[in-house]
This record gives structure tokens, C-alpha cells and sequence, in this order.
């Protein structure tokens, strides 16, 4: 079945960014020219998403609503016309990314997705993943030169994953795990009963690991930028990159 549908996650609580997120949601500052959660959705489109649910908390939600609206901005890349829909989903604690996603529950309605955290900015074409997709989940795995400040993925000959590291201290790979997911309609059963981890949060590391264990977690290799936005390094390096690169669209 073709994943039509997204889930962003939008929330948290951007305590690296203080004092910017004091008033503020990570995902509506500033890059160069456009807010985070503006290039998000212009990934989403390019891929051939046409349906999102941005999940965020209650003090953001209508910032969000007048920043993306329905999603009337963009128009779809199938060829077939249509609209772009984006639909709000509330998250009243930041309880975990595994926790953002179930709240979409109801609007997956039993199709696979596209979980994508909002803090992530890539550069690569998701369409061919998502046209080849079929069962179980996949990861996107980026190069990286400082492991030790990402989740590290070990992975065979052929792209199954083998294990997932936290932070490792001895990093097994340089591969990162980008926040960026895909999912078969299978994600929310293996959500059931699980309980919040030791930093108080459902982890989605809990979710891949149950379909590791199946043998259906599978790596792809991202080719071109990525940039996760959670610091003021980040922020900054990102930020001058688009300005030195961006296409300055007209409008
Ligand atoms: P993180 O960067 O892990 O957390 P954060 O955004 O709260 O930032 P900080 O560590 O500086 O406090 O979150 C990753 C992404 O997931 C980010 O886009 C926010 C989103 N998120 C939610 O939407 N809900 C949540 O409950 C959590 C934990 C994260």
C-alpha cells in the first residue's frame, strides 16, 4: 500500500534552544528565510505526501495554524491535482516521540506512515523509499563525523538493522539515525503496553526494537545534507548554508 500519510512531530520542549524557546516552538524559528516546519512540509509535498498531521502542544497549535493553515500554500506532486491536507493533533506533555505518534492514531486509520520529527531538515528525495516500501519499518542512516552525540545504527550486507545505540561511548559506526521513519500499519499494536522508559518518555527506540526483533527494521543511506536543529551550532550552520544556497524562490 503507498504511504500518503505523515506525522510530524512538532512539540518537545527545545531546552537546548533557551532562551529562544521561551516564547517560542523550535519548529517556528527562523532558517534564513523561512520557519523549520516550512521546509518540513515542502520535503513531505516533494515526496508525495499529500496527508499531515502535525502534532504539537497546546500553546503552539494555533502559531502552527497560521503559519501552514490547511496546507492550501502547497499543491501536490502526483500529477492528479487535489490539495494538500494538514490536519493538528494535540500533545498536552512533551511524553515521548512513541507518545506524539499514537496521537495520530486515528488519522493513520490502520495505512502505513511517515513519522518525521520536525527538528530534522534534509535535503535528499524521500519518494523512491516511499514508493518502495512494503512491510515492516525503515530507518534513514546518515554519515557523521562526532557519533557519540546520535543514535548509532550497525546494519548487514543488506540493509537489515542489527542494533541501535544510544550516545554510544565507542560508537560500533558513524551512521546517525535521522528522524525520519517509515512505518507499516502494524506500529501501533507493538505500542501496546509499553510503559515509559527511565527518562519518563515512550521512546520510539522501543517501537524499532520490536521490529528489529522480527527482522523487518531496515536501513536506507541518506546521500545529501542533513542538519538536526537542536542547537545553536546547528541553528547557526544551517542557517548560513541556506543563505549561501538557497534558490531565492519569488513569493
Ligand atoms: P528532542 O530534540 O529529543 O527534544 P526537544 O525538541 O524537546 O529538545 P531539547 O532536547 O532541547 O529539550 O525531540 C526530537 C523531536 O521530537 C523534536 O522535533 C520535538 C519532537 N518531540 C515531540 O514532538 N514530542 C515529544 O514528546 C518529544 C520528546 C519530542
Amino acid at each position: 500500500m503507498k504511504i500518503r500519510k505523515a506525522v510530524v512531530l512538532a512539540g518537545g520542549r527545545g531546552t537546548r534552544l533557551y532562551p529562544l524557546t521561551l516564547t517560542t516552538n523550535k519548529h517556528l524559528l527562523p532558517l534564513y528565510n523561512k520557519p523549520v516546519i516550512w521546509y518540513v512540509i515542502d520535503t513531505l509535498v516533494n515526496a508525495g505526501i499529500d496527508r499531515i498531521m502535525l502534532v504539537t502542544n497546546p500553546e503552539h497549535v494555533g502559531d502552527f495554524a497560521r503559519v501552514l493553515g490547511s496546507g492550501e500554500r502547497w499543491k501536490p506532486r502526483n500529477g492528479k491535482g487535489g490539495q494538500i491536507q494538514i490536519t493538528y493533533g494535540i500533545q498536552n506533555k512533551p511524553s515521548g516521540i512513541a507518545d506524539g505518534l499514537y496521537i495520530a492514531k486515528d488519522y493513520v486509520n490502520g495505512e502505513p506512515c511517515l513519522l518525521y520529527l520536525g527538528d530534522n531538515y534534509i535535503e535528499d528525495d524521500l519518494r523512491p523509499y516511499i514508493k518502495s516500501f512494503k512491510k515492516g519499518a525503515t530507518v534513514f542512516l546518515k554519515k557523521v563525523s562526532d557519533p557519540e552525540r546520535f543514535g548509532i545504527a550497525t546494519a548487514d550486507a543488506s540493509g537489515n538493522i542489527l542494533a541501535i545505540e544510544e550516545k554510544p561511548r565507542n560508537p560500533k559506526s558513524n551512521l546517525a539515525v535521522v528522524g525520519i521513519y517509515l512505518y507499516d500499519e502494524t506500529v501501533f499494536e507493538k505500542m501496546l503496553g509499553q510503559k515509559p522508559s527511565a527518562r519518563g518518555e515512550y521512546e520510539i527506540t522501543y517501537v524499532n526494537e520490536k521490529y528489529r526483533k522480527e527482522g523487518k527494521l531496515r536501513a536506507e543511506m541518506l546521500k545529501k545534507k542533513w542538519f538536526d536543529i537542536g542547537t545553536f551550532d546547528s541553528l547557526a550552520d544551517i542557517t548560513h548554508y541556506l543563505k549561501k544556497h538557497s534558490r531565492k524562490e519569488k513569493g
